[in-house]
């Protein structure tokens, strides 16, 4: 708990208890062989099987009656509703974050990202649902090339997981949803295939251990 693990996620979350997680929220690689414009690529991300056979594995760990949100782009959706379906995932939800840019151009202008809500048996809906129409909120993508803001995994943290609750992402880049979810009093568990990349969550991670050490000091006086 509260860990950062370097590795590859289908292999590691194998050696995870079942059942023993309250919440997935992933951003894994969207298949589409992704370049920014420094050049900057995602591992695995022209490799299904290097991706996809997470899905089950999450299904496995995940408690019943839970969810998992996860990222994914139109262009291989298909891929990607089948491992979820075939996991044994129901998709519940989908949630669309609207961009004032475009991300690129094809036949039309990409202004929005998405992401689908998966659900293992029946959760309780919530009182006041989150809203499936999100704005989003510009990462500057300084620590990945596809780096997610914490306000937008923020909100996903707390619409979909209580204080306390555990935190899963197993494509966890630079960190982003375990600094949300620390930041939320959630405990998390990443885990990342690039080193760097857990290097740089690491560091994240322990600004925020100074920030709300400062905070909670301050609470106290
Ligand atoms: C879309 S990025 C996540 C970015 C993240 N949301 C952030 O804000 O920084 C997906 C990440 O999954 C990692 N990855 C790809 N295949 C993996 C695997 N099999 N196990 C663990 N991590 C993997 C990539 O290295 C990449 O950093």
């Amino acid at each position: 708990m509260n860990k950062i693990i370097h590795g590859n996620a289908i292999e590691i979350l194998k050696d995870m208890e079942r059942e023993s997680v309250d919440l997935v929220v992933t951003d894994p690689p969207y298949l589409v062989n992704y370049r920014d414009r420094e050049g900057r690529g995602v591992a695995n991300d022209t490799n299904a099987d290097g991706v996809l056979p997470a899905f089950a594995e999450l299904y496995r760990v995940l408690k019943d009656n839970s969810l998992c949100i996860s990222f994914a782009g139109w262009t291989a959706l298909d891929g990607f509703t089948n491992a979820w379906t075939q996991a044994g995932f129901k998709i519940v939800g989908h949630i669309v974050w609207t961009k004032d840019y475009a991300s690129s151009k094809g036949q039309t202008a990409y202004h929005h990202e998405s992401a689908y809500v998966l659900a293992k048996g029946w959760p309780r809906k919530p009182l006041k649902p989150l809203a499936d129409v999100q704005e989003w909120v510009y990462s500057g993508n300084k620590y990945h090339p596809t780096e997610k803001s914490v306000e937008n995994i923020g909100a996903l943290v707390r619409a979909f997981s209580k204080q306390g609750d555990i935190v899963l992402d197993p494509f966890l880049g630079s960190g982003t949803t375990a600094v949300a979810s620390a930041l939320n009093g959630r405990d998390y568990i990443g885990i990342e295939l690039e080193q760097k990349y857990c290097a740089l969550a690491e560091r994240r991670l322990q600004g925020v251990s100074r920030y709300l050490a400062t905070k909670n000091q301050a609470k106290a006086a």
